[in-house]
């Protein structure tokens, strides 16, 4: 996923900073926000490990008509309403032991004075002009209709969508005017148009800026990918401001601002992330963290965000900061989605798993985070169940992690009261750096799922190790071998604490603490984990517990009972989905609607075993898929199948967000003939179910290259 940045690797000597997306101050947080809270969280925690200078800031989004919809609707101010949910924000992320360097706001004095001067300064160097332009108007409210109050279709893909942004079709952001048939969301009326003078932000002058940048980016490929496509597309100057009250107030240029309009609040929204970052610098002293240095001149910026906000990130904020003469972002990761029970999550339906809902149900905050950022590649949506969720916990943090820690330290405790004297063998040394590699190298492709995979697999070997050591059956006849093992497997329950910490930072500290270690986990760097724990430890207690099956079932049951009492049957495919503050239905309404296609007639014919074995059919890893120009309907993917990277063209265009694709599993049939399609060769074919092209994949380990049978 990273870019060609190997001489510049993490660890810089530069001081980063790591954002997460700022969450709108309206309402409860679930699943949906945690993912990218947990996710920038783990990655910034990453990072430390590896020895780089990081701050993890972010803040609530206190303007715009998100905010201000929803005070309407309980009848009291934005501010007021803003700063209730800001606190309940900050009461709950660390719950979830996000820990923020500082988590600020957008209306705070840091944050207004900050986006002023950003944007006096682009007004300064001629990047904002003002426009006459027309603005929905709702008569009977006698109101201006600025973004979502105001809905209609989007003049690109059709879909229905808000006034500034296409939420269940394309993901585009629109500008006021853009949207077809608009409707007033306050009265139901169609809304007029009223000529209004606004002021706009020149991002079309940056198009070579931002394109040479995109060739910089690191972070997921979807965030490269489709600012390319929306780049040569051409780019559309951006409204800067709106007619509302609730807002950053526009300044002009004699420090005076402009009555009636406020700034739009992707305007301000990102710059709290300087702003935060200011804010902690001043908090522990600049010679702790040069803020400056980070936003101004060549510090490691890296976004972690949501995928429906990447054209904010990679085109309009990207411009901002190079129009006012601040350093760029080096990375934006976007992430996918989360469904639940594989049906998109709608807070609407209360088909989510709320934040609160969690916490109140007694389950620890790391099992959610390892489930979070380790199910899937960041890129991918990932469906959370309780099944699934149950059946990863018991697994792997019980079964592998749990498991070896416990015994290794139990056995250590029993036998020597504490780790063994011996050295570390040669084998256990060079496996633990092998995993330093692992981890460095996950952080440097931003693949969280990375991280906690170089942790679990070092554990996973330690149980073999014991179970192939036997050291109960050496404590009598060779003493000294049975020493040997647990001194082993002790390093390597550290190890593994020390490399989960990032993921599972609480767990980490209970090892952490049982091994007898001072201080805290979350200082320890990768090579600690090669250094010898304390001499002697106390009894260990086991740090996982299982989830019971009935335990499940009663949270299936609830969480199907309240779907069902908010209006929505989780059999009736047909329902239409509702447009939601944060996730897409999109995924789900795939799924149904493959389900009601016909079925083809089985063929009456049958092939021998051997027919079926001249079909070379392999497990495939996509590396790129890209759409072929001129061809409606056809992809180019490049698949590697072990022996060597395959190129095949395949009827995906339409059917798959191709960003999403690149380290998907594929079944591939090796031996078709080749065949050239628009120009292009095709060495193959990814075998795919149905109309909608359900592509095949393995549910197992099996490895790239593996024959299918
Ligand atoms: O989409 C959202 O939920 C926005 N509140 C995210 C803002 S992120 C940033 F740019 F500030
Ligand atoms: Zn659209």
């Amino acid at each position: 996923m990273s870019t060609d940045s190997t001489d510049d690797a993490f660890p810089t000597d530069r001081p980063a900073v790591v954002t997460c997306g700022l969450p709108y101050a309206n309402g409860d947080l679930h699943i949906g926000h945690l993912r990218g809270y947990i996710g920038a969280d783990a990655f910034s925690r990453a990072l430390e490990t590896l020895g780089q200078e990081t701050a993890y800031v972010s803040g609530s989004d206190m303007h715009g008509t998100p905010v201000a919809v929803n005070a309407e609707k309980e009848g009291v101010s934005p501010e007021e309403f803003a700063l209730e949910w800001h606190d309940q924000y900050e009461e709950t992320l660390p719950k979830f032991n996000v820990d923020f360097d500082n988590y600020g706001h957008t209306h705070d004095e840091t944050n207004t004075e900050l986006t002023q001067e950003i944007v006096r300064t682009l007004d300064d160097e001629g990047y904002i002009y003002e426009k006459e332009i027309q603005v929905a108007y709702d008569p009977d409210a006698d109101q201006y209709l600025p973004d979502r109050y105001v809905e209609g279709t989007c003049p690109y893909c059709g879909a229905k969508a808000r006034g500034d942004e296409c939420d269940e079709g394309c993901q585009r952001h629109l500008e006021p005017g853009e949207v077809e048939d608009p409707t007033s969301t306050i009265t139901g009326n169609p809304a007029e148009y009223r000529e209004r003078t606004h002021k706009f932000f020149e991002v079309s002058e940056f198009a070579d800026y931002l394109t040479e940048f995109l060739d910089g980016l690191e972070g997921t490929s979807n965030a490269r990918n489709q600012p390319r496509q929306w780049i040569e597309e051409g780019l559309q100057d951006w409204c800067l401001t709106r007619d509302m009250e609730w807002g950053i107030d526009y300044p002009n240029g004699d420090n005076e601002t402009t009555e009636d309009i406020v700034l739009y609040v992707w305007v301000d929204a990102p710059v709290e992330y300087i702003a935060s970052t200011k804010q902690y610098a001043d908090r522990v002293g600049t010679d702790e963290y040069d803020w400056e240095r980070v936003w101004k001149d060549d510090g490691d910026i890296v976004h972690v965000i949501g995928r429906d906000i990447i054209q904010h990130h990679t085109i309009f904020w990207p411009a901002m900061l190079e129009g006012a003469g601040y350093n760029k972002p080096r990375a934006v990761a976007a992430t996918g989605f989360i469904t639940i029970n594989g049906k998109g999550l709608s807070t609407s339906r209360n088909r989510a798993i709320w934040a609160k809902e969690y916490v109140e149900e007694g389950f620890h905050p790391d099992l959610l985070r390892y489930y979070l950022t380790t199910t899937g590649g960041l890129q991918q949506d990932v469906d959370f169940s309780w099944d699934a969720f149950q059946e990863r916990v018991n697994g792997e943090l019980v079964g592998t992690v749990g498991n070896f820690w416990y015994r290794s330290l139990l056995f250590a405790y029993r036998n020597y009261e504490g780790t063994p004297e011996a050295d570390v063998s040669k084998e256990v040394a060079e496996r633990i750096e092998g995993a330093i590699g692992e981890t460095r190298e996950a952080v440097n492709d931003y693949s969280l799922r990375g991280i906690g995979q170089a942790a679990t697999q070092l554990a996973q070997f330690g149980n073999e190790y014991i179970q192939r050591n036997e050291p109960w059956k050496l404590t009598d006849d060779d003493p000294e071998q049975a020493a040997q093992v647990i001194r082993d497997c002790v390093q390597i329950a550290k190890a593994v604490g020390v490399f989960l910490e990032p993921i599972a930072p609480d767990k980490a500290q209970a090892l952490w603490e049982q091994l007898g270690e001072d201080g805290d986990v979350a200082d320890a760097h990768l090579e600690d984990a090669l250094e010898s724990p304390p001499r002697n430890f106390d009894e260990p207690g086991e740090l996982f517990e299982k989830i019971e099956d009935d335990r499940v079932a009663e949270l299936n049951e609830k969480l199907a009972e309240r779907v069902a009492a908010a209006g929505d049957d989780e059999s009736d495919a047909d329902e239409e989905t509702e447009s939601d503050d944060t996730e897409s239905d999109e995924s789900a309404a795939m799924a149904d609607d493959a389900a009601t296609g016909d079925l083809e007639p089985l063929l009456e014919d049958r092939i021998g075993f051997e027919d079926f074995q001249e079909l070379d059919i392999r497990v495939g890893r996509i590396e790129s898929a890209e759409g072929i120009e001129g061809a409606d309907d056809l992809a180019k993917v490049e698949v590697d199948i072990g022996f060597e990277t395959r190129q095949v063209v395949a009827g995906i265009k339409q059917l798959h967000d191709l960003d999403e694709l690149p380290g998907e599993k594929c079944i591939l049939l090796a031996n078709m003939e080749p065949a050239e399609l628009f120009g292009v060769e095709s060495n193959g074919m990814i075998l795919a179910a149905g109309d909608e092209a359900d592509l095949l994949t393995t549910h197992d380990d099996a490895v790239v290259g593996e024959k299918v049978q």
